[in-house]
């Protein structure tokens, strides 16, 4: 039975590098004898909300609930459309509608890849952050007062849920639990946000009793996001709320050389909706329409995508191709993000030729 696959491109370079995502999906798919039916979307973009006065169509839900994964690009064009209005018009809706609570995002330095780190070498970084996905500071809970006064008040709760807290919590000592290291860092700021963090803080504290084998400790983000420059090498999976996640998932890829290669799973672990699979970057309008966006991103995400559908092997092989190809380090085939004059295309198409074995 085929793996039915929504894609929604999205804006800017998430036209431009999801073909690359699904021309390596289609080799890894024909060499690994997996059945993919991609369908497109046209919605979920910009051009989509200048046209129609929305992201999405008011049928999105039940047009998208019965597939096995979305494979997303990257929406946002600000110049077009407010940013908060088209991301939670669309992203944000099916983080939160399918209940895509993990936001799982690796962070490697790559063979062939310089980081910005003086003396890092492939192997001093390598650890994952599992960013908590649908409510915590991203939350819908706040309003204006006042509004065109002196008094002007603007207001928005964080939202932390004890399911939902504990169920991220979860995921990420699970996955701590698999690698070799067995660690786990929480990002807090128990110090200054005085009743939301201390809640995290506790609600780790108490997962920890059921994990006794996991070595854990905790940074308040301030210090935590100099260590990830500092000692990038003490990381194995960071485990923070929503926003201090989204903010350690750029700077992690950062101190890996470019955010162009980070991927995202955006899972919901029960399988009861479908799970969408995104690069960590966005629609880049500073370099859309110049075809040089680094497409590794998209396809990494499409690994992980392969492997939530239940396919490892397929999903080793092309993150070995991108190795592969990194580490050959060639100038004409590499974006300029990594150290090359190269394309999208150029890339794209060396890592599918690899995949292809
Ligand atoms: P961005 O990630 O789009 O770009 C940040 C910088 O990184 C830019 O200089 C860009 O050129 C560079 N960059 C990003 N991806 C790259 C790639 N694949 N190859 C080479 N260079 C790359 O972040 P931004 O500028 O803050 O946001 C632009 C728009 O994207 C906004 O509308 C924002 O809301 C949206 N956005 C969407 C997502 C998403 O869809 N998940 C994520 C982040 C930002
Ligand atoms: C990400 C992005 C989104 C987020 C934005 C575009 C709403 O930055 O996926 O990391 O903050 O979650
Ligand atoms: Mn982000």
């Amino acid at each position: 039975m085929a793996h039915r696959i929504a894609v929604i491109a999205g804006d800017g370079i998430g036209t431009e590098v999801m073909p690359e995502g699904i021309r390596a999906l289609e080799v890894a798919a024909k060499r690994f004898k997996i059945d993919l039916a991609f369908t497109t979307f046209e919605f979920g973009s910009c051009d989509y909300y200048l046209e129609h006065g929305k992201m999405l169509p008011d049928d999105w839900f039940d047009q998208l609930k019965d597939f096995d994964a979305l494979f997303y690009g990257a929406v946002g064009w600000p110049d077009k459309v407010p940013d908060h209005i088209s991301l939670w018009g669309s992203l944000l809706q099916f983080r939160r509608q399918f209940d895509q609570y993990i936001n799982l995002r690796p962070c490697k330095l790559m063979p062939g890849i310089k980081s910005p780190l003086a003396g890092r070498e492939p192997g001093d970084i390598d650890f994952y952050v599992v960013r908590e996905n649908t409510e915590g500071e991203y939350s819908s809970v706040g309003g204006k007062m006042f509004e065109g006064t002196e008094r002007e008040i603007v207001l928005q709760e964080t939202v932390m849920s004890r399911v939902g807290v504990d169920r991220v919590l979860k995921y990420a000592f699970d996955l701590a639990q698999t690698r070799p290291r067995k660690k786990l860092t929480s990002a807090t700021k128990s110090n200054g946000i005085s009743i939301t963090m201390p809640y995290w803080d506790e609600r780790v504290a108490e997962m920890a009793k059921h994990y006794p084998e996991i070595a854990v400790d905790k940074f308040h983000i301030d210090i935590l996001t100099a260590n990830f420059v500092l000692h990038p090498d003490w990381f194995d999976v960071v485990v923070g709320s929503n926003l201090f996640g989204d903010i350690l998932s750029d700077l992690g890829p950062a101190c890996t050389g470019t955010i162009g290669i980070a991927p995202s799973a955006n899972i919901n672990p029960e399988g009861k909706f479908p799970s969408l699979f995104e690069p960590v970057h966005g629609s880049a309008p500073d370099i859309a329409g110049k075809g040089i966006a680094n497409p590794i991103g998209q396809i990494w995400s499409g690994a992980m995508m392969l492997e939530h559908l239940g396919y490892k092997e397929a999903a080793d092989a092309m993150v070995t191709a991108i190795e592969e190809v990194l580490s050959e380090g060639s100038r004409q085939v590499l974006t300029r993000d990594v150290g090359g004059q190269g394309s999208t295309v150029s890339l794209g198409q060396a890592i599918a030729e690899r995949i292809g074995g």
